[in-house]
């Protein structure tokens, strides 16, 4: 995600690992079009991408009535990660100082990204290389990496400074049903970070733990509640109830923006629910009907760690991240 001559400017994550164009995003309604459609994905990308549709609004010249309306068509474009919310408001909140303190808002967000990735990347590789001896295998869903950010990553983060660290052995990537995020986008990227992989069926996940094919589970997070119940890609709580079985720590990097206050639980988390068409695909018998949830709630008692740019939060253990 970039700020390129007063417009977003994002990868058509779509496209990848095939293609890699990008686009930039001329109007609001354009802006949302990539939102809603996963041109643009993953928790902290989207807050980003939010922010700069906002600034987008206000170079486009309309009265502060006219950015406020596009701002809250930005921020319902999508409803679990909190991140868009949080990005969105942070930028209305310097609407009264003007549309030019407003852009420098969101292109600070946009440059804050990279170290807070940084950040929480190092302290999860610390306190993974304290409890876990490796070279090590890892387990991972969805893709919580550079893409799904503006740069690092954050549990892909983790992954990548573990590895310059020499520390991981291989990585298992969950292929991430319905749209591959795990099969298109983490193989893509573990591809050019140079780490050994191998992509597995959502399905294969919850039992490679068990039989302990894995040291660590690694995710990322799209909204964590404030008593530490963490929502993430569909797929990943059979990840955490597989751990905590086991004695495998189950790991989530996330930015500090990730985690709602105002949200007590996980059971007040908003679970968006995409298109069936995604589900069904061309295998389907005709007037099939499908169910898709995008995400699901890992409760904290299952979460061994929440690692942030700030600190460390071990949910299992009574910690509360608010
Ligand atoms: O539907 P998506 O692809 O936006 O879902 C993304 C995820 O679930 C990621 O794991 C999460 O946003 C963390 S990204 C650093």
């Amino acid at each position: 995600v970039d700020w390129v001559g007063d417009r977003p400017v994002i990868i058509d994550q779509t496209l990848l690992p095939h293609e890699l164009r990008m686009i930039s995003l001329e109007t609001v309604d354009e802006v949302i079009d990539a939102i809603q459609r996963l041109a643009v994905r993953g928790a902290p990308a989207l807050g980003v991408a939010g922010a700069l549709g906002v600034a987008l609004a206000c170079r486009l010249g309309g009265d502060e009535a006219d950015v406020r309306a596009g701002a809250a068509r930005i921020r319902a474009a999508r409803p679990t990660a909190v991140n868009l919310a949080w990005a969105v408001d942070r930028v209305l909140a310097r609407l009264p100082d003007g549309p030019d303190a407003a852009v420098a808002e969101a292109v600070g967000l946009l440059e804050a990204d990279a170290a807070i990735n940084r950040a929480l990347s190092e302290r999860g590789a610390d306190w993974i290389q304290a409890r876990v001896a490796g070279p090590m295998a890892v387990q991972t869903h969805c893709n919580a990496g550079a893409l799904a950010c503006v740069e690092w990553g954050t549990a892909l983060g983790v992954v990548r400074s573990l590895h310059l660290r020499r520390g991981v052995r291989e990585v298992f990537a969950d292929e991430t049903r319905p749209l591959l995020q795990g099969a298109r986008l983490t193989a893509y990227e573990l591809g050019e970070m140079g780490v050994p992989y191998r992509i597995v069926v959502d399905g294969a996940g919850a039992s490679m733990v068990t039989r302990r094919l894995v040291d660590v589970v690694i995710v990322g997070a799209d909204r964590i509640a404030a008593n530490g119940d963490v929502a993430n890609k569909i797929g990943t709580l059979p990840l955490a109830l597989a751990a905590a079985r086991v004695g495998v720590p189950f790991v989530v990097a996330a930015p500090e923006s990730t985690i709602d206050p105002a949200t007590p639980s996980g059971d007040a988390i908003r679970i968006e629910e995409r298109d069936g068409a995604e589900v069904l695909g061309a295998s389907a018998p005709a007037g099939a009907r499908a169910y898709n949830p995008a995400f699901d709630v890992t409760p904290a008692d299952l979460v061994t760690a929440i690692v942030t740019q700030d600190r460390i939060i071990e949910p299992a253990r009574g910690d509360r991240p608010a």
